[in-house]
């Protein structure tokens, strides 16, 4: 052999090897993150929490992984949604009032640095799939532009599920990254979100890992699955909403089925994380049920903002593998729980994070970051006029909606005491209608012992009522003005603004 065919055959072995060590390299590291996303997903309507319908696969998955059960999200669609995005409170974002208006001229703040830009920027390839709701009037607000390399799905907060218009046809909402996507008028929203995440799956390249955002539009309003998905239920249920919910809540647990076959398929099942989240608790008119715990979607009660949670891995330790974590955490917690837990990066860049790193907490069943979380304080949201409500020498002004968790310790404040426990329709058991003392406009409990919120302890401890009320007013001191600005009907009108009755961006006056 002449040296210089030597050298060749050195060089090529040498180059072989690189491309195997960093093979190997990448392929050890950085786990696949995939987030799952339920929307107006009932604390009830799970197998798990005794829903009389059948959800074998999330039941299996939170089985084997840790079942989140001191877990919390925001109690309606968009706060949620940028509080995942950004790791940051809704005092802190402006967007403490109510879900972004599709006419309204807004979005998740631009200057918020989000969590698919910093797994971007981490390294993996990036993907949301579903509903996005944080705004689209600016292309700058769009999920592409916000970090995700890919996307396919609805930029509103719901629409019609085959035909994906909204508020009516011809409105049509359905994309695939800047461009309407036609093509899936008449395709299932659950079906479509599925195959997608397989194919991106399927197509994914080995040596990048990926983050995931699967948003899925089930079970939220309108109610609509296909027929086959009743059938099993039809002589458990004589509620048609119920019905109709129970299928569209089953549909999308085949449709996790099919995901994390895909995972399997490929061989990255191993080095995948699935975190498995509902938005908010569910709306009881439209199917849902949150029982045993107080309230629905909107409220601050348990009902509102207790989440379906769960994270499933093979990259748990064993001890926490079928266990059920009562550590308190937070929607705020999955930025930085992702971007430094998972994918071993940093939070450079952002602004102040409210959520902390639970990964390890979670992985190996050791105590939360968190001790506190602040609710939220909406002051657009206050007591209505006339009536003149105050708690004596309150720091906080009691007429705002707000409220705040402490340890085991909750306390909401504003024009709550109406709402009860409302019973799922398809048992024997009886709601309890809201009650309220005269003029109440604080409620303290204990949530480990009175998780469902029966026991009003304002009375009892005052000395935590006005710590708690302290906490608060530091909270509000430290919030940014609310940002909810007016609807602009004839701007934003697709069917009137030129943009063919596609939802998307327009300019406002
Ligand atoms: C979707 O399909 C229906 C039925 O074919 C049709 O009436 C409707 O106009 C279509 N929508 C869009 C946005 O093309
Ligand atoms: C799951 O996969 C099965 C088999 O391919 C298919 O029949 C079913 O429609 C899929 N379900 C969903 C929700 O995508
Ligand atoms: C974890 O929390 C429990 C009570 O919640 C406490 O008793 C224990 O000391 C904590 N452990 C650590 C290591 O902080
Ligand atoms: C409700 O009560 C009726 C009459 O007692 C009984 O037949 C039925 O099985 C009960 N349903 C459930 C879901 O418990």
């Amino acid at each position: 052999m002449t040296s210089r065919k030597a050298l060749v055959l050195l060089l090529t072995v040498f180059s072989l090897y690189l491309v195997q060590a960093k093979t190997k390299r990448s392929k050890g590291s950085q786990p696949n993150v995939l987030v799952i996303l339920s929307d107006d997903h009932g604390y009830r309507d799970v197998g798990y929490h005794g829903a009389l319908f059948d959800t074998p696969v999330i039941d299996k998955l939170a089985a084997e992984g840790v079942k989140l059960e001191n877990y919390y999200v925001q109690p309606i669609c968009s706060p949620t949604r940028s509080v995942l995005m950004s790791g940051r409170y809704q005092i802190h974002t402006g967007l403490q009032h109510a879900v972004l208006d599709p006419m309204a001229p807004a979005c998740l703040p631009t200057d918020e640095v989000t969590l698919a830009q910093k797994m971007k920027q981490a390294g993996y390839s990036t993907h949301m799939i579903g509903k996005w709701h944080l705004g689209f009037y600016e292309e700058a607000c769009l999920p592409n532009n916000r970090g995700f390399d890919t996307y396919l799905g609805l930029l509103l907060g719901g629409g019609y599920q085959f035909s994906h218009s909204f508020p009516e046809p011809p409105y049509y909402d359905f994309h695939r990254d800047l461009a309407a996507a036609k093509d899936y008028n008449g395709t299932y929203s659950t079906y479509a979100f599925t195959n997608e995440a397989i194919d991106i799956i399927n197509n994914q390249d080995e040596d990048t890992p990926f983050f995931m955002y699967l948003s899925y539009q089930a079970p939220h309003a309108p109610l609509e699955v296909p027929e086959k998905y009743k059938d099993p239920y039809r002589s458990i249920f004589n509620n048609e909403d119920r019905l109709t919910y129970a299928g569209m809540v089953s549909c999308m647990d085949e449709g996790i089925g099919n995901v994390t076959a895909a995972l399997k398929a490929k061989g990255i099942y191993d080095n995948t994380v699935i975190f498995f989240s509902s938005d908010n608790g569910a709306t009881v008119m439209e199917g849902g049920n949150n029982w045993p715990l107080r309230g629905f979607k909107l409220t601050m009660f348990e009902g509102g903002m207790r989440a379906l949670g769960f994270v499933h891995s093979p990259l748990l330790s064993d001890k926490v593998k079928g266990t059920v974590s009562n550590e308190l955490y937070h929607v705020s917690d999955w930025f930085p729980t992702f971007v430094e837990g998972i994918a071993g990066w940093n939070t450079d860049g952002t602004k102040p994070l409210d959520g902390f790193n639970q990964w390890e907490s979670i992985r190996d069943g050791t105590n939360s970051s968190r001790t506190e979380l602040l609710h939220n304080i909406d002051p657009l949201w206050t007591v209505p006029g006339g009536r003149n409500w105050v708690v004596k020498d309150s720091p906080f002004n009691v007429k705002i909606n707000a409220a705040l968790r402490q340890g085991d310790w909750k306390i909401i404040t504003g024009d709550f005491g109406l709402f009860g426990w409302y019973a799922p329709p398809d048992t024997n058991i009886t709601s309890i209608p809201g009650h309220r003392i005269s003029k109440q406009v604080t409620w303290l409990f204990n949530i480990k012992e009175d998780p469902l919120e029966m026991n009003d302890l304002s009375d009892e401890h005052p000395d935590i009522l006005f710590s708690l009320l302290g906490k608060l007013q530091e909270y509000y001191l430290d919030s940014v003005p609310v940002f909810y600005p007016d609807p602009q009907q004839d701007q934003a009108d697709p069917c009137l603004n030129g943009n063919d009755c596609v939802w998307g961006p327009w300019t406002p006056i």
